[in-house]
Protein backbone atom coordinates (compact mmCIF):
# COMPACT_ATOMS: atom_id res chain seq x y z
CA UNK A 1 0.00 0.00 0.00
CA UNK A 2 2.85 2.25 0.68
CA UNK A 3 6.09 2.47 1.49
CA UNK A 4 6.03 4.20 5.12
CA UNK A 5 6.52 1.63 8.11
CA UNK A 6 3.76 1.36 10.23
CA UNK A 7 4.62 2.64 13.78
CA UNK A 8 2.34 1.91 16.75
CA UNK A 9 3.40 4.13 20.22
CA UNK A 10 2.45 3.28 23.53
CA UNK A 11 1.88 6.88 25.80
CA UNK A 12 1.30 5.73 28.93
CA UNK A 13 0.97 8.92 30.29
CA UNK A 14 1.24 9.24 33.96
CA UNK A 15 1.01 5.42 34.89
CA UNK A 16 2.70 2.66 35.83
CA UNK A 17 5.22 1.98 38.56
CA UNK A 18 9.03 1.49 37.86
CA UNK A 19 8.17 -1.97 38.70
CA UNK A 20 5.26 -2.31 36.41
CA UNK A 21 6.76 -0.95 33.70
CA UNK A 22 9.41 -3.44 33.13
CA UNK A 23 7.21 -6.14 32.77
CA UNK A 24 4.55 -4.60 30.80
CA UNK A 25 7.42 -3.43 28.52
CA UNK A 26 9.15 -6.97 28.93
CA UNK A 27 5.85 -9.23 27.99
CA UNK A 28 5.68 -6.41 24.81
CA UNK A 29 9.21 -6.87 24.26
CA UNK A 30 9.01 -11.07 24.04
CA UNK A 31 5.89 -10.21 21.51
CA UNK A 32 7.76 -8.11 19.16
CA UNK A 33 11.16 -9.80 19.34
CA UNK A 34 14.29 -8.75 17.31
CA UNK A 35 12.34 -7.02 14.21
CA UNK A 36 8.81 -6.40 13.35
CA UNK A 37 7.09 -5.44 10.03
CA UNK A 38 5.69 -2.38 12.13
CA UNK A 39 7.59 -0.35 14.41
CA UNK A 40 6.67 -0.49 18.06
CA UNK A 41 7.61 2.55 20.79
CA UNK A 42 6.90 2.75 24.29
CA UNK A 43 6.50 6.02 26.00
CA UNK A 44 6.69 5.22 30.37
CA UNK A 45 6.53 8.04 32.68
CA UNK A 46 10.11 9.46 32.78
CA UNK A 47 11.33 7.62 36.34
CA UNK A 48 10.66 4.49 34.81
CA UNK A 49 12.82 5.35 31.15
CA UNK A 50 16.21 4.19 32.37
CA UNK A 51 14.46 0.02 33.68
CA UNK A 52 12.17 0.09 30.68
CA UNK A 53 15.43 0.43 28.04
CA UNK A 54 16.77 -2.45 30.20
CA UNK A 55 13.51 -4.27 30.03
CA UNK A 56 13.47 -4.02 25.97
CA UNK A 57 17.22 -5.90 26.35
CA UNK A 58 17.95 -6.37 22.34
CA UNK A 59 14.34 -6.03 20.95
CA UNK A 60 13.57 -4.07 18.33
CA UNK A 61 11.06 -1.86 20.39
CA UNK A 62 11.81 1.47 20.92
CA UNK A 63 11.78 4.27 23.55
CA UNK A 64 10.05 7.25 23.85
CA UNK A 65 10.02 10.25 26.35
CA UNK A 66 6.56 12.14 26.54
CA UNK A 67 7.62 15.74 26.99
CA UNK A 68 11.39 17.52 26.55
CA UNK A 69 13.05 20.94 27.07
CA UNK A 70 14.66 22.38 23.92
CA UNK A 71 17.45 23.28 26.31
CA UNK A 72 20.55 20.47 27.42
CA UNK A 73 21.15 21.70 30.54
CA UNK A 74 21.28 24.86 32.77
CA UNK A 75 18.66 26.42 35.72
CA UNK A 76 15.33 24.93 34.50
CA UNK A 77 14.17 22.82 37.32
CA UNK A 78 12.00 19.98 37.10
CA UNK A 79 12.65 20.09 33.60
CA UNK A 80 14.73 17.01 31.13
CA UNK A 81 16.70 17.76 27.82
CA UNK A 82 17.12 15.77 24.72
CA UNK A 83 20.85 15.41 25.09
CA UNK A 84 19.54 13.14 28.94
CA UNK A 85 17.38 11.39 26.58
CA UNK A 86 19.78 10.22 24.51
CA UNK A 87 21.66 8.94 27.31
CA UNK A 88 18.88 7.27 29.03
CA UNK A 89 18.20 5.34 25.23
CA UNK A 90 15.23 7.45 24.42
CA UNK A 91 15.16 7.36 20.12
CA UNK A 92 11.24 8.74 20.24
CA UNK A 93 10.06 12.16 22.09
CA UNK A 94 6.57 12.85 22.16
CA UNK A 95 6.08 16.48 21.84
CA UNK A 96 2.96 18.82 21.86
CA UNK A 97 0.07 16.59 23.48
CA UNK A 98 -3.10 18.37 24.06
CA UNK A 99 -2.61 17.34 27.76
CA UNK A 100 0.18 19.55 27.96
CA UNK A 101 -0.81 22.05 25.37
CA UNK A 102 -4.32 22.37 27.79
CA UNK A 103 -3.11 21.95 31.09
CA UNK A 104 0.73 23.10 31.29
CA UNK A 105 0.43 25.90 29.27
CA UNK A 106 2.27 24.43 26.12
CA UNK A 107 2.39 26.72 23.12
CA UNK A 108 3.04 26.59 19.27
CA UNK A 109 6.25 28.63 20.00
CA UNK A 110 7.33 26.16 22.12
CA UNK A 111 6.35 23.36 21.09
CA UNK A 112 8.43 24.49 17.45
CA UNK A 113 11.52 24.70 19.78
CA UNK A 114 11.63 21.33 21.02
CA UNK A 115 10.98 19.80 18.14
CA UNK A 116 13.85 21.29 16.49
CA UNK A 117 15.69 20.75 19.48
CA UNK A 118 15.00 17.09 19.08
CA UNK A 119 16.20 17.01 15.23
CA UNK A 120 19.41 18.65 16.62
CA UNK A 121 19.81 15.04 18.72
CA UNK A 122 18.49 12.55 15.78
CA UNK A 123 15.97 11.81 18.43
CA UNK A 124 12.24 11.33 16.47
CA UNK A 125 9.48 13.83 16.84
CA UNK A 126 6.42 12.33 17.58
CA UNK A 127 4.12 16.04 17.18
CA UNK A 128 1.19 16.10 18.80
CA UNK A 129 -1.73 17.92 16.92
CA UNK A 130 -5.98 18.09 16.90
CA UNK A 131 -8.89 20.57 17.38
CA UNK A 132 -11.01 20.68 20.13
CA UNK A 133 -15.07 19.35 20.56
CA UNK A 134 -16.02 23.40 19.95
CA UNK A 135 -13.35 23.68 16.85
CA UNK A 136 -14.47 20.48 15.11
CA UNK A 137 -18.40 21.57 15.35
CA UNK A 138 -17.32 25.13 14.28
CA UNK A 139 -15.99 23.62 11.09
CA UNK A 140 -12.28 24.59 12.36
CA UNK A 141 -10.64 21.34 12.64
CA UNK A 142 -8.42 21.71 9.11
CA UNK A 143 -7.60 25.35 10.16
CA UNK A 144 -6.63 24.26 13.64
CA UNK A 145 -4.47 21.41 13.01
CA UNK A 146 -2.73 22.42 9.82
CA UNK A 147 -1.76 25.49 12.00
CA UNK A 148 -0.59 23.54 14.06
CA UNK A 149 1.58 21.20 12.12
CA UNK A 150 2.90 24.79 10.31
CA UNK A 151 4.28 26.30 13.21
CA UNK A 152 5.89 23.35 14.35
CA UNK A 153 7.52 23.11 11.27
CA UNK A 154 8.32 26.85 10.74
CA UNK A 155 11.89 27.91 9.51
CA UNK A 156 12.88 23.67 9.18
CA UNK A 157 13.38 22.27 5.90
CA UNK A 158 12.09 18.63 4.46
CA UNK A 159 16.25 17.65 5.31
CA UNK A 160 16.06 18.63 8.72
CA UNK A 161 12.52 16.80 9.35
CA UNK A 162 13.15 13.85 7.45
CA UNK A 163 12.23 11.85 10.94
CA UNK A 164 9.45 14.01 11.87
CA UNK A 165 6.15 11.57 13.13
CA UNK A 166 2.76 13.70 13.57
CA UNK A 167 0.14 12.17 15.51
CA UNK A 168 -3.07 13.68 14.82
CA UNK A 169 -5.37 13.73 17.84
CA UNK A 170 -8.56 14.89 18.01
CA UNK A 171 -8.98 16.55 21.95
CA UNK A 172 -12.65 14.61 22.01
CA UNK A 173 -11.41 10.99 21.10
CA UNK A 174 -8.76 11.51 24.24
CA UNK A 175 -9.94 8.94 26.42
CA UNK A 176 -13.21 9.31 25.84
CA UNK A 177 -14.14 6.05 23.79
CA UNK A 178 -15.09 8.07 21.31
CA UNK A 179 -13.07 7.89 18.04
CA UNK A 180 -13.37 9.57 15.01
CA UNK A 181 -14.34 7.92 11.92
CA UNK A 182 -11.67 5.95 9.99
CA UNK A 183 -13.22 8.36 7.36
CA UNK A 184 -13.09 11.39 9.22
CA UNK A 185 -9.66 10.28 10.20
CA UNK A 186 -8.31 9.68 6.75
CA UNK A 187 -9.23 13.25 5.44
CA UNK A 188 -7.37 15.08 8.25
CA UNK A 189 -4.64 12.76 7.73
CA UNK A 190 -4.56 13.19 3.97
CA UNK A 191 -5.15 17.24 4.40
CA UNK A 192 -1.84 17.28 6.59
CA UNK A 193 0.09 15.41 4.52
CA UNK A 194 -0.96 17.52 1.64
CA UNK A 195 -0.28 20.77 3.94
CA UNK A 196 3.30 19.13 4.18
CA UNK A 197 3.83 18.90 0.89
CA UNK A 198 2.83 22.37 -0.30
CA UNK A 199 5.03 23.67 3.00
CA UNK A 200 8.04 21.49 2.37
CA UNK A 201 8.18 18.76 -0.59
CA UNK A 202 6.06 16.05 -1.68
CA UNK A 203 8.58 13.50 -1.85
CA UNK A 204 9.53 14.27 2.28
CA UNK A 205 5.84 14.75 2.69
CA UNK A 206 5.04 11.17 0.95
CA UNK A 207 7.26 9.60 3.58
CA UNK A 208 5.68 10.97 6.69
CA UNK A 209 4.62 9.32 9.07
CA UNK A 210 1.15 10.16 10.49
CA UNK A 211 -0.69 8.59 13.56
CA UNK A 212 -4.49 8.42 14.55
CA UNK A 213 -4.95 8.84 18.38
CA UNK A 214 -7.87 8.82 20.27
CA UNK A 215 -9.71 6.00 22.33
CA UNK A 216 -7.43 2.91 19.75
CA UNK A 217 -8.33 0.02 20.27
CA UNK A 218 -8.25 -3.41 19.83
CA UNK A 219 -11.18 -3.49 18.46
CA UNK A 220 -11.40 -0.13 15.77
CA UNK A 221 -7.58 -0.34 14.94
CA UNK A 222 -7.79 -2.42 12.44
CA UNK A 223 -10.31 -0.83 10.51
CA UNK A 224 -8.16 2.96 11.74
CA UNK A 225 -4.87 1.42 9.81
CA UNK A 226 -6.59 0.41 6.64
CA UNK A 227 -7.00 4.06 5.66
CA UNK A 228 -4.39 5.06 3.37
CA UNK A 229 -2.86 7.99 5.65
CA UNK A 230 -2.95 6.29 8.82
CA UNK A 231 0.06 5.11 9.43
CA UNK A 232 -0.15 3.68 13.03
CA UNK A 233 -1.69 4.71 16.19
CA UNK A 234 -0.63 6.74 19.30
CA UNK A 235 -2.06 4.65 22.06
CA UNK A 236 -3.45 5.89 25.50
CA UNK A 237 -4.92 3.58 27.99
CA UNK A 238 -5.23 0.89 25.21
CA UNK A 239 -1.33 0.66 25.64
CA UNK A 240 -1.76 -0.28 29.43
CA UNK A 241 -2.08 -3.57 28.97
CA UNK A 242 -0.14 -6.10 26.92
CA UNK A 243 -3.50 -7.94 26.40
CA UNK A 244 -4.77 -4.59 24.88
CA UNK A 245 -1.68 -3.44 23.07
CA UNK A 246 -0.34 -6.64 21.79
CA UNK A 247 -4.13 -7.17 19.02
CA UNK A 248 -2.92 -3.46 17.93
CA UNK A 249 0.66 -3.87 17.02
CA UNK A 250 -1.10 -6.64 15.05
CA UNK A 251 -3.06 -4.48 13.34
CA UNK A 252 0.18 -2.64 12.59
CA UNK A 253 1.53 -5.75 10.96
CA UNK A 254 -1.22 -6.76 9.10
CA UNK A 255 -1.07 -3.17 7.56
CA UNK A 256 2.62 -3.77 6.84
CA UNK A 257 1.67 -6.95 4.64
CA UNK A 258 -1.42 -5.40 2.93
P1 LIG B 1 -6.49 7.25 24.69
O1 LIG B 1 -6.02 6.14 23.78
O2 LIG B 1 -6.56 6.83 26.12
O3 LIG B 1 -7.72 7.90 24.18
O4 LIG B 1 -5.31 8.38 24.66
C1 LIG B 1 -4.86 8.84 23.43
C2 LIG B 1 -3.67 9.69 23.65
O5 LIG B 1 -3.78 10.79 24.19
C3 LIG B 1 -2.36 9.17 23.24
O6 LIG B 1 -1.37 10.16 23.28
Amino acid sequence: MTDRKPLIAGNWKLHNTVAESQALAGAIAAHVGDGSACEVVLGPVATSLAAVKEALGGSAVGLAAQNTHWEDSGAWTGELSPALLLDVGCGYCIIGHSERRQFFGETDAGVRKKLAALLVHKIVPILCVGESLEQREAGKTLEVVLGQVEAATEGLDAVALAPLVVAYEPIWAIGTGRTAKAEDAQEVHRAIREHLAELKGKSWADSVRVLYGGSVKPNNAEELLSQPDVDGALVGGASLTADNFIPIIDAGIGRAES
